[in-house]
């Protein structure tokens, strides 16, 4: 498949490869424009939309957007059954958005939780995409960190229980082993919109050494100009790794992830 042009600006410094987005505020902007809560929602894939197609054209290679949590199931029926055929439509409806711009889409969560007929369109997108050489656009669905790890240590012990897993050998490489998608490498630079400095149950393990980076937008106006503050913030930082300068650090975690 043809490589696709890089379109991107000069930062002047470090570009991330991996992207982590909280979407937040969709329910305020509703409101603040008059709406009901859920249009929020609505308008909020236009942001999926744009960021998703800026960050392949700029050669982010993973961008994982946290579209429904675990908690989410919590919300008002009416609002999570608004949430799962929005996700339907953006499924069947952005696949040629996705195609234009060579972008590989993969879930991870629970994904046994969700309803069969947005399991079914999921599958699809995923299978479609699956040879497109660009971008992998990660959707965090019915995802929780702590039911992650959780679901990470329950496969751990079943492993060791039938002798797969030496007990003593376990270490923090052998528990991204068990993670949801461990061959993604962990974010560079994770942002959260609406203002909110919270991490709510997000990759907890992936985010150790990430930026992190809190617009004020609600993620119905986070777009492209958005995006590129935030880019051109992380550009300006100075990455340690828990040692003295980035590039003389033992090993940082990124460079032991394996490439997708
Ligand atoms: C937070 O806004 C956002 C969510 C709970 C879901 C995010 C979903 C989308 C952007 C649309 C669906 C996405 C895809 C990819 C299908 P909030 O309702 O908590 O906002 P508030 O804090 O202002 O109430």
């Amino acid at each position: 498949m043809a490589t696709r042009p890089i379109a991107r600006p000069d930062f002047g410094g470090s570009f991330p490869e991996h992207i982590a987005i909280i979407m937040d505020g969709n329910g305020r902007w509703a409101e603040q424009q008059g709406l009901r809560r859920v249009l929020g929602h609505r308008e909020g894939i236009n942001s999926v939309r744009e960021i998703t197609t800026e960050c392949a054209r700029m050669g982010v290679k993973s961008l994982t957007l946290y579209a429904f949590s675990v908690e989410n199931w919590k919300r008002p029926r009416m609002e999570v059954r608004y949430l799962m055929r929005l996700l339907r439509q953006f499924l069947v409806g952005e696949r040629g958005t996705l195609m234009d711009n060579g972008v590989r889409l993969r879930a991870i969560g629970r994904l046994d939780t969700l309803p069969e007929l947005a399991m079914r369109e999921l599958r699809a997108t995923e299978n479609m995409t699956a040879k497109n050489d660009g971008m992998l656009l990660r959707l965090a669905l019915s995802y929780g960190s702590r039911a992650e790890l959780a679901d990470a240590l329950r496969a751990a012990v079943r492993d060791v229980q039938a002798g797969r897993l030496d007990p003593d050998t376990i270490d923090d490489e052998t528990l991204r082993r068990y993670l949801y998608d461990p061959r993604t490498p962990d974010p560079d630079l994770l942002i959260r919109t609406a203002g909110e400095k919270r991490i709510s149950n997000f990759l907890l393990w992936q985010i150790s050494y990430s930026e992190i980076y809190v617009a004020d937008e609600c993620w119905p106006q986070f777009r492209k100009a958005q995006l590129l503050a935030a880019i051109a913030d992380y550009a300006r930082r100075v990455r340690k790794y828990g040692g003295l300068v980035a590039d003389v650090a033992p090993e940082p975690p990124r460079r032991r992830g394996m490439e997708a």
